[in-house]
């Protein structure tokens, strides 16, 4: 599996359930990033997508503990234990984790790679954050694409790898 995401200049997310930032071009990266693939996300992520609807193109796996959850075109897996019954049997760079806070910080270290779109803002109000990758064991700064511009905030995408990667399972067993 791996990990994508948008973060501000301090690794936060999100704010009062939506994004901070509205970037036309690192969405277009989100989307040939994620086209294709099954996507891992948190019932608060799909709530936050357009019309609360699983994007088209890719298959979505909803973590939620409500078990009367139903979405038309998601999967719910209502543990890390059915998450990784789901996803156990599918290429790891064939699954990516979209978010939100929640789901970053239980599943970051089950990640290879985090493609992530650092934006050279701050949002004062931001209540939701990505787990520091400049700072964590394992993790490590491998590549930086060229600078972008959208709207005039400047952002550009660093590619980190994790030289450990944690087995779910191994995950689940700390719980
Ligand atoms: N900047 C970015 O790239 C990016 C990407 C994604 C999201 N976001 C932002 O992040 C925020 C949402 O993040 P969040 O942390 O509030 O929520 P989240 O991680 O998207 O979802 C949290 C929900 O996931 C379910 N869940 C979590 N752990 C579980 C487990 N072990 N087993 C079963 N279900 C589990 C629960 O759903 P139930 O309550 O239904 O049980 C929980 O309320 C929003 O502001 C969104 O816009 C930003």
């Amino acid at each position: 599996m791996d990990a994508i995401v948008a973060v501000d200049s301090n690794w936060a997310i999100g704010q009062a359930g939506g994004m901070l930032f509205h970037l036309p071009k690192d969405l277009q990266y989100f989307k040939r990033m994620t086209l294709g693939k099954t996507l891992v996300m948190g019932r608060a992520t799909l709530d936050s997508l357009p019309g609360g609807r699983p994007l088209p193109g890719r298959s979505s796996i909803v973590l939620t503990r409500d078990r009367g959850f139903c979405r038309q075109g998601a999967q719910a897996a209502h543990s890390l234990n059915e998450l990784s019954d789901l996803i156990d049997s599918l290429p790891p760079e064939q699954v990516m984790l979209i978010g939100g806070g929640q789901l970053y910080h239980a599943l970051i270290d089950c990640c290879h790679t985090a493609y992530v779109t650092r934006v050279e803002a701050s949002a004062p109000a931001a209540d939701t954050w990505f787990p520091r990758l400049d700072e964590r064991p394992g993790w490590a700064l491998e590549d930086r694409a060229p600078i972008q511009e959208d709207k005039g905030l400047r952002h550009q995408v660093y590619i980190y790898r994790n030289r450990i990667v944690r087995p779910l399972g191994e995950i689940l067993e700390k719980l």
